[in-house]
């Protein structure tokens, strides 16, 4: 079975900042688990290039929409290139193909008798493209999210009956695991138990989006023409452009990740829309929570926002990661602390795992002729780093397979801290100066250096770089399944060991990022 999984498709009003590029990191975190237990993984990502926020932002750039889509489209595509994001497909909703598919779910939607024709009143918000439902003031209202004055709009569009779906979606928010985390299932229930109300799917005078056929004048409402963005993103060059066809090639979705602020879209408005094409539903919607720098919102007219290329640039990919991924729980709101990230990327990383491994391998290197010590006592599935490492591979999996990435992150740590713990105890610098002893040295070494290549293996999913650098210390392993490379007792005695090098250096940052 495929599993095909999503970031958001990114508005390209403006460059990617760091919430996106953290829904990004972490899709590709669970990627490379699922490809790694083998999984045929379809990772989707992209961005959502239509509606007025976008048409204004190119108006005001000077430039035709879609040259100004084609410029910041491509600015997310490098940028994730960089990151090294493991991403199968790249969507942009202004891909011919996608008007297709928009027209031909229309056409099932409308078939099925869910589409009239109503007035639509109310406060918009163009940056969210979305109406928002009672604005806390009456006059010269707001925004919340993005404290920008709400337009009024008064006009004729065709709407979605999405009331039609009440019962259906209550029965689907309340299977376990739909949404998560439970948070914010609960706070989509709340939204659910007030009724569900029609939404408009078309506007009028706005030239940039998918015209509705059959509707001269109206084009697709930017939200219903994006989500459908997940569904054309599954065709293969040469496919027909058919839904049945993106059946075919993986959809459903075994999971959505989002931020919190476009929830109701995923877990109410998507599903209703795909239950009145007759299409399977996605398994899994997960809302992570909002990022913020040094206790404060980033905004740009605070000057605050953290730049995904300039923190590639000064930290590299693994840093971040590791530091987004470690330190907040997955589906919290987070704050980004620059002095906390530097402390965490030298404790966790330059000390307790790089220093490790240089250490360990060094020593095996000089006494045991450059390669992996005889295992001897540290062969038993006794051995207490044995033990502790079944114990790390067990919850690390567990806690990938919830995006508990914290959870993950500290097995791996916690099994490079028993290491590090064994290693000191036994001290075979010293032990290694008496007679005698040579045999249980080299089984103390050997487990030690295979504690520390299960470690860089549970942590290949979260810091890929730092993971592949700490594997190229190792004699080259056999490609073997995951659960294999597991195992207690996968490296061979005899086997060469690579001269060290660091594998992380130390972050030293120089002012404010
Ligand atoms: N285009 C829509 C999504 C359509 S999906 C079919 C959109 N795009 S967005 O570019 O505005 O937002 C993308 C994602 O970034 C959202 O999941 C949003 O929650 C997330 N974030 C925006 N600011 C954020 C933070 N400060 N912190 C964490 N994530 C944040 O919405």
């Amino acid at each position: 079975m495929t599993y095909t999984l999503t970031t958001p498709l990114y508005y390209v009003n403006d460059r990617a900042h760091l919430g996106s590029a953290y829904t990004t990191l972490a899709c590709d975190a669970i990627a490379r688990f699922q490809r790694l237990k083998g999984e045929q993984v379809v990772f989707i990502t992209g961005c959502d290039e239509h509606g007025q926020k976008i048409q204004r932002t190119a108006e005001a750039a000077g430039l035709t929409p879609q040259a100004h889509c084609d410029l910041v489209s491509e600015g997310y595509r490098e940028l994730w290139q960089r990151w090294q994001i493991s991403n199968d497909r790249f969507i942009r909703t202004t891909d011919p193909r996608h008007r297709r598919i928009v027209e031909q779910f229309y056409a099932r939607v409308e078939a099925n008798g869910d589409i009239v024709e109503g007035r639509q009143q109310g406060w918009y918000c163009v940056a969210c493209e979305e109406f928002k439902d009672d604005p806390h003031e009456a006059s010269d209202p707001e925004c919340a999210i993005h404290r920008k004055p709400l337009e009024w709009r008064d006009e004729v569009n065709l709407f979605f009956r999405l009331s039609r779906y009440q019962q259906q979606i209550e029965t689907l928010i309340r299977q376990p695991g739909f949404i998560a985390p439970e948070s914010r299932r609960r706070e989509v229930e709340n939204f659910v138990a007030q009724g569900l109300r029609d939404f408009s799917i078309s506007r009028v005078n706005l030239p940039w989006g998918i015209p509705v056929p059959g509707h001269e004048g109206h084009t697709f409402y930017v939200w219903f023409d994006a989500l459908l963005g997940y569904l054309t993103a599954l065709l293969e060059p040469g496919d027909p452009y058919s839904l049945e066809t993106i059946v075919e090639r993986g959809w459903p979705a075994q999971l959505h990740v989002i931020g919190k602020d476009i929830l109701r879209f995923h877990a109410v408005y998507w599903p209703a829309m795909l239950l009145s094409a007759g299409l399977p539903l996605p398994q899994r919607v997960f809302g992570h929570g909002f990022l913020t720098r040094e206790g404060q919102k980033m905004g740009k007219s605070l000057g605050n926002v953290l730049d995904p290329a300039v923190l590639l640039e000064r930290c590299g990919a693994d840093a971040v990661r590791w530091y987004l991924l470690r330190d907040i729980p997955f589906g919290d709101d987070g704050d980004f602390q620059q002095q906390r990230f530097v402390d965490l990327i030298n404790n966790d990383l330059a000390n307790t795992i790089g220093n490790l491994l240089n250490r360990t391998s060094s020593m095996a290197r000089r006494w045991f002729a450059e390669a992996v010590p005889p295992a001897g006592a540290a062969a038993e599935r006794q051995h207490p780093l044995a033990a502790a490492a079944t114990k790390a591979c067990l919850r690390h999996n567990q806690a990938m397979d919830t995006l508990d990435f914290r959870n993950a992150a500290e097995a791996a740590l916690g099994l490079a801290t028993s290491a590090n713990g064994f290693l000191n105890d036994q001290a075979p610098w010293s032990r290694m100066k008496q007679p005698g002893q040579e045999d249980s040295v080299a089984a103390d070494l050997y487990a030690v250096l295979e504690a520390t290549r299960i470690v860089a293996l549970l942590l290949s999913p979260l810091v890929p770089e730092l993971s592949a650098r700490m594997l190229a210390q190792y004699p080259a392993a056999a490609p073997l399944s995951w659960d294999a490379l597991l195992q207690w007792g996968g490296l061979q005695p005899g086997d060469q060991l690579p001269a060290p090098s660091p594998v992380l250096a130390r972050l030293e940052l120089e002012g404010e990022l």
